[in-house]
C-alpha cells in the first residue's frame, strides 16, 4: 500500500512538471510537446539534400530526434537549440546515449533569439506561425545566402519575409515546406 501511495504521487510529480514543461517557453505560450516522426524527418533531409558537408540549425529541437536522424542517417552536423530544460535534457540523452551522435550534433540550452544563423546552411523548423512571424526580422538580417529552411506543419509567412526567401517545395502528403534564402 505504502509502495502504490509512493508510485502515484510520483506519477503526479511527473505529470504536473511535463504540464509545467510545455507551458515553460516564454517566447511561445502555447508550444506544445508536439515532436517530429522519424519518417517526416528523413523526409526533411532528402528535401534538403543534407549530407556531411551540411550544418543544421533545429530551432527549437525538443527531444533532438530530427537531427539524431540527420546525422545517424545522413552524416550531417547539427546544432540543436533548446529552451526548455526538460525537452534539452531528453535531448542530451537521445544525442549521447539513444542514438550516440555526440560527434556531430550540439546542443544548446537557449532561447534561439539569442543565436546567431549565420553559421547554419540548413534550419529545421517545427514552430507556430507566431514565431515565424517573430523570427523574420533575425532571419533576414543573419541567414547565409543561399541557405535552406525547412518548415514542418506550418507554411512561412512570406509577407514578413520580403525578398529572401523563395519557396523551392511543398511535400502536400508531408506538410513539409522548403524555402531557400537569396
Ligand atoms: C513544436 S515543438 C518541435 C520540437 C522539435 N523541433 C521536433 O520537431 O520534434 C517546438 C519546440 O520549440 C521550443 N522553443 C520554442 N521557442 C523557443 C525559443 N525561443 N528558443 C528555443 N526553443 C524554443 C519549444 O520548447 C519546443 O520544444
Amino acid at each position: 500500500m505504502f509502495f502504490l501511495i509512493n508510485l502515484i504521487l510520483l506519477l503526479a510529480l511527473f505529470c504536473i512538471i511535463l504540464i509545467i514543461s510545455m507551458l515553460w517557453p516564454p517566447d511561445s505560450p502555447w508550444a506544445p510537446w508536439w515532436t517530429t516522426k522519424p519518417h517526416i524527418a528523413r523526409r526533411m533531409c532528402q528535401m534538403a539534400k543534407v549530407s556531411d558537408k551540411t550544418l543544421i540549425y533545429d530551432l527549437g529541437c525538443g527531444t533532438g530526434n530530427a537531427i539524431c536522424i540527420a546525422a545517424s542517417e545522413f552524416n550531417a552536423h547539427s546544432l540543436g537549440i533548446e529552451i526548455d530544460p526538460i525537452r534539452f535534457f531528453n535531448a542530451w540523452f537521445n544525442v549521447n546515449f539513444r542514438y550516440r551522435v555526440g560527434n556531430k550534433v550540439k546542443l544548446l540550452r537557449k532561447n534561439f533569439f539569442k543565436v546567431n544563423f549565420s553559421d547554419a546552411n540548413v534550419f529545421f523548423i517545427y514552430l507556430i506561425p507566431n514565431a515565424l512571424i517573430r523570427l523574420a526580422p533575425k532571419f533576414l538580417k543573419e541567414a547565409r545566402s543561399g541557405s535552406l529552411l525547412i518548415s514542418y506543419t506550418y507554411p512561412i509567412p512570406m509577407e514578413y519575409y520580403p525578398k529572401r526567401l523563395k519557396l523551392m517545395e511543398i511535400d502536400h502528403k508531408n506538410r513539409l515546406y522548403l524555402y531557400k534564402f537569396s
